[in-house]
Parts: structure tokens; sequence; C-alpha cells
């Protein structure tokens, strides 16, 4: 029974189960707004899922200081210092229909815009702090603009919305915030313990945990249908109870149920918490999986790994790590074939463009999206009994049973083996310009023959069509 279980509970890539013997546990557990069934669940991830790539954005007024969107933490800015950006903030070239072409173009799905960051400086028109965008220079709600422009393109609408605060009077003192007490002369964690327990009586969290309600419930009221939630982010143990993680889901969920969350709110101790994982900046070796909370079994989840073209997530202007273009299309094709999504990151500058080097990367995805995007949309990782030719990455559609296979480097001598393929192709072809790929069955293996020369595309692409 356990195991039939926990095979249901893969198949539908999700971990609200109700296991019979533990059920009762479960159910007491789930609050009654969090509940939900497996199925349910699947089919509110349904688009997500088959989309697999969306544009992330952060821009604020660290944009402005163009040297990470942490500089308020890493050069201790005090908020009357920080001030001079908020006073010029007047992005003039602000046209986000140009971001929303760029993004369908590169062949991205969805958008996740940040709406307030750490720095605490909301981009949109918030009844519940002066600090904001519509009290800059530019004077007007750009998350507005930036919602309309991009569903206009028929991009889905995500927001970020970061839990850390270091603008709210009431967001407590802690070694990350930039006001809080030092000691002198010593490094960036080392507080000074006493004078920072004295000043944070003054604050009370639980007018903070308001104010996050508030503007969430302003976030998903004001701006129509919104589909994910990026919450950002709960740290050190049992943060959940300070940002009362709970009653603020509960907010997200009664406005808009069909949302998706992010997990870090501190809520992965629970089966209702969260929906997908959140790997920052880093390539998951496999799958993602969690152990759950009930059996105890690692089981896979759905994941949606952030990733930035640079380093850093604001606009930077003198980093010069860009990855190339061969890097990000392969990234994104590593994910989808881990049954993964990319949240692609672009920092745009103060004045409200993307800089040469992020439309020079977005075009390139789009080049190679414009003809090889059959093998990321609706694509997941590939069944096991289909073993990876070495250079190559697998995906897999599974409604239509075709195989992708992704030829990272061409090969030198016309073909390519595939072994074990024996008996399950039906037609081959490359997928950019629908050309034939002959092939013939060698014992238990099958040998495609390739054109001599690398398709013109980044990384081509083989179409196997199977039985
Ligand atoms: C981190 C950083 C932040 C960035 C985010 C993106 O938590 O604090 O700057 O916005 O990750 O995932």
């Amino acid at each position: 029974m356990k195991k039939l279980i926990v095979f249901c509970f893969i198949i539908t890539l999700n971990i609200t189960v109700t296991p019979a013997k533990n059920e009762e546990k479960v159910e007491q557990n789930v609050p009654e707004w969090a509940k939900e069934s497996p199925e349910e669940k699947t089919k509110r991830l349904e688009w997500w899922t088959n989309d697999r790539f969306g544009m992330f954005i952060h821009w604020g007024l660290y944009s402005m200081g163009a040297r990470h969107e942490w500089l308020m933490h890493y050069e201790r800015i005090q908020i009357a210092d920080y001030k001079k950006y908020f006073d010029h903030f007047n992005p003039d070239l602000y046209d986000p229909s140009k971001w929303a072409k760029l993004a369908k173009e590169a062949g991205m799905k969805y958008v996740v815009v940040g709406t307030k960051h750490h720095e605490g400086f909301c981009m949109f028109d918030s009844k519940f702090t002066d600090y904001k965008v519509t009290n800059t220079p530019y004077g007007k709600d750009l998350i507005r603009e930036l919602v309309d422009a991009f569903r206009a393109e028929g991009l889905r609408i995500g927001f970020y919305y970061s839990l850390i605060d270091w603008h709210h009077p009431d967001f407590p003192y802690d070694w990350m915030h930039p006001e809080c007490p030092h000691i002198p002369g010593g490094t960036m964690m080392q507080i000074d313990s006493a004078a920072t327990e004295k000043a944070n009586q003054t604050r009370d969290m639980q007018k903070y945990q308001q104010y996050m309600k508030n503007q969430i419930t302003e976030l998903l009221t004001n701006y129509g249908q919104i589909d994910e939630l990026f919450l950002d982010f709960s740290y050190y143990e049992k943060r959940h109870k300070q940002w009362d993680s709970e009653g603020l889901l509960k907010v997200v969920r009664s406005l808009q149920p069909q949302i998706i969350v992010d997990d870090r709110l501190d809520l992965n101790h629970t089966t209702w918490g969260w929906d997908f994982v959140s790997p920052e900046q880093v390539m998951p070796e496999n799958w993602e999986t969690r152990k759950h909370p009930i059996t105890q079994e690692e089981v896979r989840v759905p994941w949606e790994t952030c990733q930035t073209f640079s380093g850093s997530w604001g606009y930077h202007r003198d980093e010069t790590s860009w990855k190339s273009n061969n890097q990000l299309i392969t990234m994104l094709i590593e994910v989808v074939s881990k049954g993964g999504n990319l949240l692609l990151n672009v920092g745009p500058t103060s004045r409200g463009i993307l800089d040469y080097r992020a439309q020079e990367r977005l075009s390139g995805i789009a080049k190679w999206m414009e003809v090889n995007n059959r093998s990321i949309y609706g694509c997941t990782q590939a069944p096991e009994e289909f073993q990876r030719p070495q250079n190559t990455m697998l995906t897999y559609n599974a409604k239509n049973k075709i195989l992708y296979i992704h030829v990272l480097k061409w090969p030198t001598f016309k073909s390519l083996i595939l072994n074990g393929y024996k008996g399950k192709i039906n037609y081959a072809q490359l997928l950019n310009d629908g050309s034939e790929i002959q092939f013939r069955e060698r014992g238990e293996n099958v040998e495609l023959s390739l054109p001599l020369a690398k398709p013109d595309t980044e990384i081509p692409v083989i179409e196997i069509f199977l039985k």
C-alpha cells in the first residue's frame, strides 16, 4: 500500500498525499484553506510545468547604484543616505512593451517581476507606504504598466515580493540589516548584540506582518490574475513564525487560489506551504527531490531554478562574468532535461532599458527557440530506458511520445550511436529544419546518419518520433 501511494505521489508530482496510515495525522495538520487533492494541485501547476521558461526582473532603486541589489547591505548604506536614489529615480526610457516583446521572442511564457526588494522600496502604488515609485520623479505605477504590457503579449504574470525590508521601521535588525548596530571596525556579521536587542524593542514584528499582508492584498487584488508569487526569503530556523508565513499564505490563497507559490516561506516541513522548490544560481544534479514529511521518502518535486546572466540580479554595470548564449541555451535544456523550469533574470538599468548585453543574450535565445522550442515546451526528463549518448542531453514529450536529443558537441564522423534504441524509433529529423535523419539498426543499437557540417543552430536538436 505504502509503495502504491508513493508511486501515485510521484506521478502527480505532488506532495499533498494522504497515506492511509498517516491520514489522520496529515489531515489534522493541514489548515482547512490549504486542503487540496494531488490531482487538483497537478492541474493548478499544469500550465507552469508545460511552459518551462520565464523571465525574472530585478529592478529597483538599487539599479541606480548599478553595483548589486544588495549594495545597501554590503556598504551599510543608511536609509537617509540611500534616499538619493529615491529622489532621482526616473526611468524615462521605460517602455515595458519592448521588454515584453523581447521576452516573448526568447520563448519566455511568464514573467516574475520584483515589486519590492530587500531595500523596501515599492515599485507599485501602495496605500501603506510613502516609499514607493509614485512618489519619485517618475511618478507612475510601473508595475501596472509592466503587467499590462506583458499581458498584451500573452505572457502570464508573477510577482516577487521581499519578506525582508530594510526600510520599514518595524522590521527587526539583524546582521544583514544595514542599520543594525555593529561592533565598530568589526565585520559584517559582528553585530553589537546588546544594542541590537535594545533597538529591536521598539520594532513591532506584528505590525510588519500586517504591512506585508496589506501589500500582498494590494498586489493580488489590483492587478488581475497573478499566476506565480515569489516570496523571498525566510532565513534562520523557525522564522515562519516571525513572518507569520501561514497567515500570509492564507491571504494569498484566498485572493488567488490558482497562484503558484515558491518555497521561501520556511514552511518546507509541511506538505501544503509551498508549490515548488527554487534552487538559485545552481544546477541541480538531478530532478529535485525532498523528503516527504510523512513517508520520509525522497520524492520528486516541482522545481524552478532562477538564474542570472552575470551573477548579480540587479543591473551591475561593471560585471564582466556574462554567460554566453551557448551556456544559457544549454542551461535551459539541462533544466528541462531534469524536469524543471528556468526563470532567467534581467536587471534593467535605472533609465528603464535592458542593456545591450542582455538584449544580445535574449536574441541569441530567441534565435534558437524560434526553431527548437518543441524540445522545451511540454517536455520533461526522458524515461530511463533511453540512454544519453555522449555530449548530449535528452528531453521528452510524453504526450506526443517524442524524444529530443540535444547535441552539445557536433560529432566529427557523420554518425551518432544510440545504445539500446533498437526497435524504438519510428522517424527522426533535425528539429531546426525538419530534414530527415536516416538511421539503421546495428544489433541492439541504432546509428543515426548526421550531416557532416553542424546544422546552423547554436545547439542542434534531433527529434525522434518513438514507436
Ligand atoms: C536571493 C537574494 C536576492 C534575489 C533572489 C533571487 O534571495 O537575496 O537578491 O532577489 O535571491 O532568487
